[in-house]
């Protein structure tokens, strides 16, 4: 829990502050518009107040209001329709069909949004606040001082914009990141002990604090919010499109019984939209429906990847692929090497990195001595023959050239077409990252797209021939503060950082609970034959507490440098470590306005090159800094973590979180970043990653080894999950195929699927893949068993994925299962149909060419449904494509293909689960007598044998 302190207000804002009048108020036929005068004396809080703006109210669709507050001048940075596509206006009115109604007052300005269907219920969102005890709120404000105490008008500057909205007490609150939050999946609003959540929006380059400002800014959130009477819960959605730095706080004020959504802006304008629901599902649609949907993902990208920062050579990173298939463990995905740069940062066993290295440590360019271009070349394609790929990192900084000798093209060619971001004198900023003094590629400058997609490509020409790329560092990181500045030694390469494993920086962090001073640095739980396990439950290490500051200055000119509202940046003032505020981009666009934007417009920009280097095929991207529309052009990894039980617990709710910020590709680099591993943590991570969408084993330089063949129970229980990865493959793909259609989202917490069931608002120990696949992972070392809540409130029968049995709750919804070392809990949910790989195999391409095989549960009405999306699993744009339903009813099972994509896998059997007696006869089309078994026990009917066509429509018949 984040506590925060509790800091006496030295100084109350005294006078009264009026906020805005609305006058000039006219309605058309989409929703209206008024102006906004300031009333009263100006606030001039931390900026000067704009005396007057305009307010865009949009019935955008029957869900979806749009409320849009500028300065009617329009000199506040709003984002570009370029940079973020807005949907088209609306054609037709929805004033009237609308589920969502604006409401106002004109003076105090204030408005708040009532359901259509519950104009006397508590409004969604409301900023009249008026009722709130006058005590000062803990000290949520800089330099102590207390904004807005007096009924918490709307503050409109040019750098401090605040709108203040009531919740219901204790309400559920999920969404607004990126976030490793201390309450997990649902935020803390401040009702119980805890002084509430502080969620500071300014990208950083930081291995994942614990309730800190990290890689992405999401300023989305949703709301769940349970009716105490009707038993009924109903969610809706709030999104503020605007990318400057915030703060957005969540917080009840004491002895208040209302808790408070607060945004503090230093920059934009306020741009919101309003999502009706009802469910969290359609929420999240909605949202996505206003950003963009996901990018189709390639079949292939759903494999097992491997990578790791130490496989000093071509060499060692070829054994690993080999070990992998001695192991006989799928491996998919390359290993992927590390480029800094684009030298492939290699990792293991490299002790101390020599001067040719780091020249080589440049984006775009291979080290000819470790690896050479011609034999990666001939490495990558050996790769390509086995279906197996390659993918590479690029890192968002490119090194400045200074020795005329040295060439680097990258760099004078961007140089050449002014590619790259300056300083406010025209003049080329200049920061600091692995290869030494670097540029930063200007995604708003014209000629940077077609630069970018040349290095790219002549990357792959020289023998890089990757299959996706991999994209760090774009927060963006710099390692000076601010520009480096004139007087810098421009060709010094030497950076004040030791790589990890390097003399001065080892790697000794194991696990909470391994021993190595007893147990030695291996990570083994076997000691000299011996099973030893770690200690019995594992401390939450408590969070690191955000770093505050507070120097609000008392000028009200417009302050690019320092911002007079301190958001809570965790690295303190905001040029800390990325590009200097004042850094600008093309047309004079200040690094302060866009900083949040700059990871999503280098993945636009490096989705659009692989289109055109790839063509026809999907990208395949994975980064690190995300906001909103990141989905349309990347996935995601939850970052540098650590090799810790508390990190592999924060990595539902991290995927949870990105499901709902439509980046659904997504996952936890598996056994741990930043220190050691060990067995069991390693072993109980590999079988949770095998059941989040991005899958990947990443270490960290100097660490232990910890491929998953290194250790045996590790490496048998990868093969475990992973071929249960594979045969899930197809519901897998038709989950991203609606999700990159419809913006569903493909992983779900548990009340996505049980809207009405409070017990499961908290839960995120456990998590559903799509509707039917329910996930129990162990998340603590030294147990055997796992405490599992099975949704449904015994109306649901849940059924053990691996052995069909009934699973019953033994109180409430409650129940333990057996979990030993090894052994992942996955449930299938009755009333289900999932189409499988029959015979999961090596690599995604190989299981895709064999047969498929139907697992059903019903039912206690004996029905079932489910459908399964099927392509090439590659073109881009997708081609052909046919859905098959598959419904059972009355003893008896339809297939029906709809779409021109031709399906050449046959299924080859079929599992029903809950068919109450043995039938007599079992029959195809209602003449041909299949093979069968029906086990009494299990109420399996399994029909063997068969080789059906699932181009034509099928009847199958139980009598
Ligand atoms: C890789 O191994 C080959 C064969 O032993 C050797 O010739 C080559 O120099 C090695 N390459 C590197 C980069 O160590
Ligand atoms: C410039 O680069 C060349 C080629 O890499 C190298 O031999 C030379 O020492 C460098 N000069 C300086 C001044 O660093
Ligand atoms: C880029 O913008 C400049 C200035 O607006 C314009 O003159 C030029 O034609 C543009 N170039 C391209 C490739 O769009
Ligand atoms: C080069 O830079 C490093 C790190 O910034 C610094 O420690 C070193 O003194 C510099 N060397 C020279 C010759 O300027």
């Amino acid at each position: 829990m984040l506590i925060l302190p509790i800091l006496l207000a030295t100084t109350v804002v005294a006078s009264k502050l009026g906020g805005y009048e609305l006058q000039n108020l006219e309605r058309n036929r989409y929703g209206l518009t008024a102006t906004l005068s300031l009333a009263g004396p100006a606030c001039n809080a931390f900026g000067t107040d704009a005396s007057q703006l305009t307010i865009e109210v949009t019935y955008e669709s029957t869900s979806r209001l749009h409320v849009n507050i500028f300065d009617t001048p329009r000199e506040q940075f709003t984002i570009p329709e370029e940079v973020i596509s807005r949907p088209p206006r609306p054609t037709t009115s929805f004033v009237d069909s609308s589920d969502l109604i604006f409401n106002y007052e004109p003076s105090p300005f204030a408005f708040w949004i009532t359901r259509r269907t519950e104009p006397d219920s508590v409004p969604l969102f409301d900023t009249r606040i008026r009722s709130l005890p006058s005590t000062p709120i803990p000290d949520l404000t800089p330099n102590g001082t207390l904004i807005n105490l007096d009924g918490f008008p709307l503050v409109f500057e040019d750098q401090f914009l605040q709108l203040t909205s009531a919740l219901p007490f204790d309400t559920n609150i999920y969404g607004l990141g990126e976030a490793v939050s201390s309450s997990g999946f649902r935020r803390d609003i401040g009702t119980g002990a805890t002084g509430g959540t502080i969620q500071t929006m300014w990208a950083r380059n930081i291995a994942d604090p614990v309730d800190g400002n990290m890689y992405g800014s999401h300023p989305f959130y949703m709301e769940h919010r349970f009716n105490d009477s009707t038993r009924i819960s109903q969610s809706h959605g709030v999104f503020l499109m605007n990318s400057a730095g915030s703060d957005i706080l969540l917080l009840t004020p004491p002895s208040s019984n209302v808790s408070l959504i607060q945004y503090r802006m230093i920059g934009g304008v306020m741009d919101f939209y309003f999502f009706s629901g009802p469910d969290p599902k359609s929420v999240i649609e909605q949202y996505g429906a206003t950003i963009g949907l996901p990018a189709w993902v390639p079949a292939w990208g759903f494999g097992f990847h491997l990578c790791r920062w130490g496989y000093p050579d071509i060499n060692e990173t070829k054994a690993q692929v080999d070990n992998m298939r001695a192991a006989n463990i799928p491996l998919e995905g390359k290993p992927s090497f590390r480029v800094i740069g684009l030298f492939l940062k290699i990792w293991r066993k490299v002790q101390w990195q020599d001067i040719d290295i780091y020249h080589a440590l440049r984006d775009f360019t291979s080290d000819p001595v470790s690896f050479p271009a011609e034999e990666m070349r001939s490495f990558i394609r050996e790769l390509a023959l086995n279906n197996q790929k390659y993918i590479p990192i690029v890192d968002a900084a490119l090194p400045k050239q200074t020795n005329k000798t040295d060439i680097y093209n990258p760099y004078l060619k961007g140089a050449d077409l002014d590619v790259f971001v300056k300083n406010p004198d025209g003049s080329e900023y200049i920061g600091q990252v692995w290869p030494g003094y670097t540029v930063f590629p200007d995604w708003f400058r014209n000629t940077t797209q077609d630069w970018w997609t040349e290095a790219l490509l002549n990357w792959s020409l020289s023998g890089i021939e990757f299959s996706g790329i991999w994209l760090d560092m774009n927060e963006i990181a710099s390692f000076c503060t601010g520009s480096c500045g004139t007087g810098a030694n421009l060709s010094n390469t030497t950076v004040d950082h030791i790589f990890p494993g390097n003399p001065g920086n080892p790697v000794i962090d194991y696990p909470e609970c391994y021993d190595s001073a007893v147990w030695g640095p291996s990570g083994n739980i076997s000691i000299n034959g011996t099973l030893t396990f770690g200690c019995d439950s594992a401390p939450l290490s408590s969070s690191s507490a955000v770093p505050r500051r507070s120097f609000a200055e008392s000028n009200t000119d417009i302050d690019v440098n320092t911002p007079p509202y301190a958001i809570h940046n965790g690295f303190g003032p905001l040029s800390n470590m990325t590009l200097a505020t004042n850094a600008t981009h093309a047309g004079g666009l200040f690094d302060l306005e866009v900083h949040n934007m700059y990871g999503m417009m280098e993945e636009k920009a490096t989705h659009l090159a692989l289109q055109k280097i790839h063509p026809g095929k999907r990208p395949f991207i994975i980064a690190r800094s995300t906001f909103p529309s990141t989905g349309k052009w990347a996935g995601h990894w939850l970052g540098d973590n650590f090799s810790r039980w508390q990190y592999l617990r924060f990595t539902i709710p991290g995927v949870l979180q990105f499901q709902m910020f439509q980046i659904p590709l997504v996952g936890a680099d598996a056994c741990g970043v930043d220190g050691n591993t060990d067995e069991e943590l390693c072993n109980r991570w590999m079988q949770l990653a095998a059941f989040t969408p991005f899958f990947r084993n990443h270490n960290e330089r100097g660490a232990i080894s910890q491929e998953p063949y290194r250790w045996d129970s590790v490496a048998e229980a990868s093969r475990t999950a992973i071929a249960t990865r594979y045969s899930l493959l197809p519901y897998w793909y038709t989950l991203f195929a609606n999700a990159s259609i419809h913006g569903t989202p493909p992983v779900r917490a548990l009340f996505f699927e049980f809207p009405d069931e409070s017990e499961l608002f908290s839960v995120d120990t456990q998590f559903l893949i799509g509707r039917d696949i329910l996930v129990t992972p162990v998340l603590f070392p030294n147990v055997s068993t796992v405490d599992a809540i099975l949704p449904g409130r015994g109306e649901v029968v849940w059924r053990d994925f691996y052995t069909h049995e009934i699973v019953s709750p033994t109180t409430g919804s409650s129940i333990t299962l057996p979990a030993p070392l090894g052994h992942i809990n996955v449930h299938i949910r009755d009333g289900s149909v999932l189409l499988l790989h029959a015979e999961p195999a090596y690599t995604i391409e190989e299981t895709r060419q064999g047969p498929f095989s139907l697992l059903s549960s019903l039912a206690t009405n004996g029905q079932a449904f489910g459908s399964a999306f099927i392509d090439d699993g590659v073109s881009d744009p997708p081609g052909d494509n046919t859905t098959i339903t598959f419904s059972i009813n009355n003893n008896t099972l339809h297939i029906n293909p709809v779409g021109s994509f031709r399906v050449s896998q046959m299924l080859q059997d079929i599992n029903v689960l809950g068919v109450a007696n043995a039938p007599e006869h079992v029959l195809l089309q209602g003449q041909t007598p299949l093979n069968w078994v029906y086990l009494g026990n299990l109420r399996r009917l399994s029909i063997t044998n068969i080789t059906l066509d699932l181009n034509e429509p099928q009847v199958i018949q139980w009598i």
